[in-house]
C-alpha cells in the first residue's frame, strides 16, 4: 500500500471528483456526435495520458519543457527577489511538480519554511508529488487543492493570507482560446493583492516545422498520447475504437498562431461506445479535433496582460527565443 504524505505538514481539500464519469461520459457524446466532431483536450490526462505526457516533456522535439526549465534555473534568485518576503507558492495545474523544485529551493534560500499551494484536477499526481517533496524538505508545508482551476481559486482567499507567488507554467495557458484564457487570467487576477506575483510561461510563435515536429514526434509519443483518448473511450465507457484505424495529426495554422491536434480515421468505419448508447460514423479521412495549443507574440502578451488588469514586470527567455516566462503583477 501507498504511504500517505505525512499528516501533519500535508493537507488535502477536496473540491471535485476528479474522476467524474458522467461528465465525461457526457462530453464525449456531444464531441462524438457535433460537426465537426471533437474532444476536449482535458481528457487526455488519465494515469496512462499523464505518463505520455511526462514522456512527451523528455523529447528533444518538444523545447517547451527544457526552454522554461533553463529560464526558471538561470533566474530563480531574481525572480523571487522581486516578490515579497515569507511567501505562499501556489501553483495551478502542478503535475508533477518537477520545475517547482527550482522556484522551491530559490525561496527556501530567503525564507525558513515555506508553504506550498498547488491545484490539481488529479488527487493521486498531488498525493505522489506532495510525499517526494515533502520527504526532500523539511521546512516545507503542502496544502493541496483537487479540483478544477476554478474551484481552486475559490479557496485561496479563504487559505492564504499573507502575499504569493502564483505559478501558472508549462504554457498551460496555450489549450484555452483566447478570449477564455483572458477571462480566466481575470479570475487569478481577483485573487491577487498589490504584493502578489504571477509567474506565467508562454510559449511563442515560432516556425511551423520546429512547432510540428514538437507536436507531432518521429518516436510516435505525441501520436500514442493523442490516441490515447480513443483507448480511453474503449476503457472507461465500453467503447470499441481501434486504435490502428486512426493516426494521429498536427498542424501549425500560422494565422491563429496554434498548433491543432487531430486523430482522424483511416476508412469508412462505425464505432459503438456501449455505455453511451451510440454507434458513431466515420468517413475516411473524418477528423476528430483534440486539442489547440495557443503560441504568443510579445505583443499578444502584452495585450493579454493588459486586458486583466496585470502589468509585465519582468520577462525572460531561453537562449533559442523560443519560450518566455513572466512576472506579472497587478496593475
Ligand atoms: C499541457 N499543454 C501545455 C501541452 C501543449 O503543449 O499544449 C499539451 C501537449 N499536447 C501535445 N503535446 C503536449
Amino acid at each position: 500500500m501507498r504511504r500517505s504524505p505525512s499528516p501533519e505538514r500535508f493537507h488535502l481539500i477536496v473540491t471535485a471528483p476528479s474522476d467524474d464519469l458522467a461528465r465525461f461520459a457526457r462530453d464525449v457524446k456531444t464531441g462524438l456526435t457535433a460537426s465537426p466532431k471533437f474532444l476536449p483536450c482535458r481528457y487526455f490526462y488519465d494515469r496512462e495520458g499523464s505518463r505520455l505526457f511526462e514522456e512527451i516533456c523528455r523529447l528533444p522535439e518538444y523545447y517547451l519543457t527544457r526552454a522554461e526549465r533553463e529560464i526558471l534555473s538561470e533566474h530563480a534568485e531574481e525572480i523571487v527577489a522581486r516578490g515579497s518576503h515569507d511567501v505562499t507558492l501556489v501553483e495551478l495545474g502542478s503535475g508533477s511538480a518537477t520545475k517547482t523544485r527550482i522556484l522551491i529551493d530559490a525561496l527556501l534560500r530567503h525564507q525558513k519554511s515555506l508553504r506550498y499551494v498547488p491545484v490539481d484536477i488529479s488527487r493521486a499526481a498531488l498525493e505522489e508529488s506532495a510525499r517526494a517533496l515533502l520527504d526532500h524538505y523539511r521546512t516545507l508545508s503542502i496544502t493541496a487543492i483537487a479540483g478544477e482551476y476554478h474551484d481552486g481559486l475559490d479557496r485561496l482567499r479563504a487559505i492564504i493570507d499573507g502575499p504569493k507567488l502564483i505559478l501558472w507554467l508549462g504554457s498551460s495557458v496555450g489549450n484555452f482560446e483566447r478570449g477564455e484564457a483572458a477571462e480566466f487570467l481575470r479570475r487569478v487576477r481577483a485573487t491577487m493583492t498589490v504584493s502578489d506575483r504571477l509567474l506565467i510561461g508562454i510559449d511563442l510563435r515560432k516556425d511551423r516545422a520546429t512547432l510540428e515536429k514538437a507536436y507531432d514526434d518521429p518516436s510516435g509519443v505525441t501520436a500514442r498520447f493523442n490516441l490515447n483518448l480513443l483507448a480511453r473511450i474503449n476503457r472507461q465507457l465500453g467503447g470499441h475504437f481501434d486504435l490502428e484505424a486512426f493516426r494521429h495529426r498536427a498542424l501549425y495554422d500560422e494565422e491563429i498562431g496554434r498548433i491543432e491536434m487531430y486523430l482522424v480515421s483511416e476508412r469508412a468505419q462505425r464505432v459503438a461506445i456501449d455505455r453511451l448508447n451510440v454507434t458513431i460514423a466515420f468517413a475516411p479521412e473524418e477528423a476528430i479535433h483534440t486539442e489547440n495549443s495557443y503560441k504568443y507574440s510579445l505583443a499578444e502578451i502584452d495585450a493579454l496582460a493588459e486586458a486583466v488588469g496585470l502589468r509585465i514586470e519582468r520577462q525572460w527567455f531561453d537562449a533559442g527565443h523560443r519560450f518566455s516566462v513572466n512576472l506579472m503583477a497587478p496593475s
